[in-house]
């Protein structure tokens, strides 16, 4: 790992530094933030004035012919005795809600109980002085989350693969759910393989496996493992996935994600066919466009290899970036620094949140065969300003030094989140469903 992260370092000069500030749909040059062993993800926020809250159309309609079955799920029965009575995975809109306040909820594990967690997500070890972050709890508001139940969730996985598939936030959801379940789990009955793009963990009483694969854009690139830092010279080979697909076969349940890789602000070089046929044979497409390829390609693989039978099949909806503290009116903000509560503001939705992507993944997989349930967590995390690793994170290797912390415009991370922290209300949500 070390070796690897040697190897990887790039250039320093190469650091962006400049904030521009940028009207409707222009892009706003924000840096580069590193990605653990994955290297540099180099990301610019866009600044959208068009994406206000759009009315909610047809989603209003489904909504009120739920609201008179969810009173009579409240009455639903808890026959597999797993917590989760009066939760209907149909009727709950569980991304409609509010985040309360409660400290009497202690979070499953910490950074220190848990020995599987970065040191990229370690906020209390990196030095991370609050705590509020860590005690709010996600209250949809017609339906009644269950509580997660370690036992619960790895009865469920009993005999079963689970794979986590995707970028380093969806990283971060697997060690949240494997933190969430491993105190349950006696020392000699449990093993943990870190591999470079394929982790496993294994309960062993429940010959379960918990796995994460690292694919960030789903379909492949030149950048997976040997990862590009400049955005420039990152090629997808959009219409090719199996490289990466060969790894998901066999798997029970598969949960995906990918979103903040293609959001680095220029034009995604995309190619068809392979290497091989010349790197210069790509097009630039927008990054929407390019998605959208790249997700039919994925798609087609699932149609025509996944039986649904067997396998389920989760996505986790685009994880929010907070780069511009002007989203939540603190003029003076710098990113996510600094903030310790999260956004009050109802249907708060900052320019963090590509509405396009969101509408992307939701048309491919309206189309497909093989049903796709989703982990829909985008608004839920969007008011959670306060819960990103800021500067309480690492840069190549090396936890940030106290003039690095005093640096946030160049060093916070508003990307990844804290653990524990929001990816574990994910996994509440990801249970409930399960
Ligand atoms: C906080 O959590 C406890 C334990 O689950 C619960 O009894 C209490 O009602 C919660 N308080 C609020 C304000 O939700
Ligand atoms: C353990 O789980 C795997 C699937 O992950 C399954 O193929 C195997 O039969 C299971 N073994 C036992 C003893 O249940
Ligand atoms: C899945 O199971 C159902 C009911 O048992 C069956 O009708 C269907 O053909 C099966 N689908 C596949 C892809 O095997
Ligand atoms: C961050 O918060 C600390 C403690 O509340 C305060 O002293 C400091 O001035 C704040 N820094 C910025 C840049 O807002
Ligand atoms: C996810 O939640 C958003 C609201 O944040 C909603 O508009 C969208 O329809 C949901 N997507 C799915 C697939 O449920």
């Amino acid at each position: 790992m070390k070796m690897l992260l040697d190897k990887m370092k790039p250039p320093r000069s190469k650091l962006p530094l400049s904030i521009v500030a940028v009207v409707v749909c222009a892009f706003t040059f924000i840096g580069a933030l590193y990605i653990e062993d994955a290297g540099y993800l180099n990301f610019k926020a866009k600044s959208c004035s068009k994406q206000e809250p759009t009315p909610h159309s047809h989603e209003s309609k489904r909504v009120e012919q739920n609201v008179s079955s969810s009173v009579e799920d409240d009455l639903l029965e808890d026959v597999d005795g797993d917590g989760k009575e009066g939760f209907d995975p149909d009727s709950c809109r569980v991304y409609r809600g509010k985040w309360v306040f409660n400290a009497s909820v202690e979070p499953l594990y910490s950074d220190t109980s848990c020995p599987y967690l970065d040191r990229q997500v370690s906020c209390v070890k990196n030095g991370r002085p609050d705590s509020d972050y860590r005690y709010w709890e996600w209250q949809p508001d017609n339906c009644i989350l269950p509580r997660f139940d370690p036992i619960g969730a790895l009865e469920k996985l009993r005999g079963k693969r689970l794979m986590f598939v995707g970028d380093s936030l969806q990283r971060g959801q697997w060690e949240s759910l494997i933190c969430m379940v491993e105190s349950s789990i006696p020392a000699d009955q449990k093993s943990m393989r870190r591999g470079r793009s394929h982790s496993v963990f294994k309960a062993k009483e429940y010959n379960a496996s918990i796995e994460f694969y690292w694919a960030p854009f789903l379909v492949e690139s030149n950048s997976d493992l040997h990862i590009k830092p400049d955005p420039n010279d990152r090629i997808l080979r959009v219409d090719s996935v199996f490289k990466h697909a060969k790894y998901w076969v066999g798997v029970d349940i598969l949960v995906f994600n990918s979103y903040v890789w293609w959001m680095s602000g220029l034009k995604i070089k995309s190619l068809w066919g392979s290497f091989a046929n010349g790197e210069d044979g790509y097009e630039e497409l927008d990054a929407p466009v390019a998605y959208r390829i790249a997700l039919k390609t994925w798609a087609n693989w699932v149609d025509s290899t996944i039986d649904p039978n067997k396998t389920r099949l989760f996505f986790t909806t685009l994880s929010p970036t907070h780069m511009r503290s002007v989203d939540w009116h603190n003029k003076k903000g710098i990113r996510c620094y600094n903030e310790t509560q999260p956004v009050m503001e109802k249907n708060f939705w900052g320019t963090g949140s590509d509405r396009r992507i969101m509408d992307v993944v939701t048309s491919v997989a309206e189309r497909m065969k093989v049903p796709v349930s989703f982990i829909n967590i985008t608004q839920i995390s969007n008011y959670r300003k306060d819960g990103h690793a800021s500067v309480y994170t690492e840069t190549q290797g090396e936890v940030l030094t106290d003039e690095q912390k005093a640096d946030p415009l160049r060093y916070a991370d508003c990307i990844h989140w804290c653990l524990p922290g929001v990816p574990d209300t994910w996994n509440r949500v990801f249970y409930a469903y399960l």
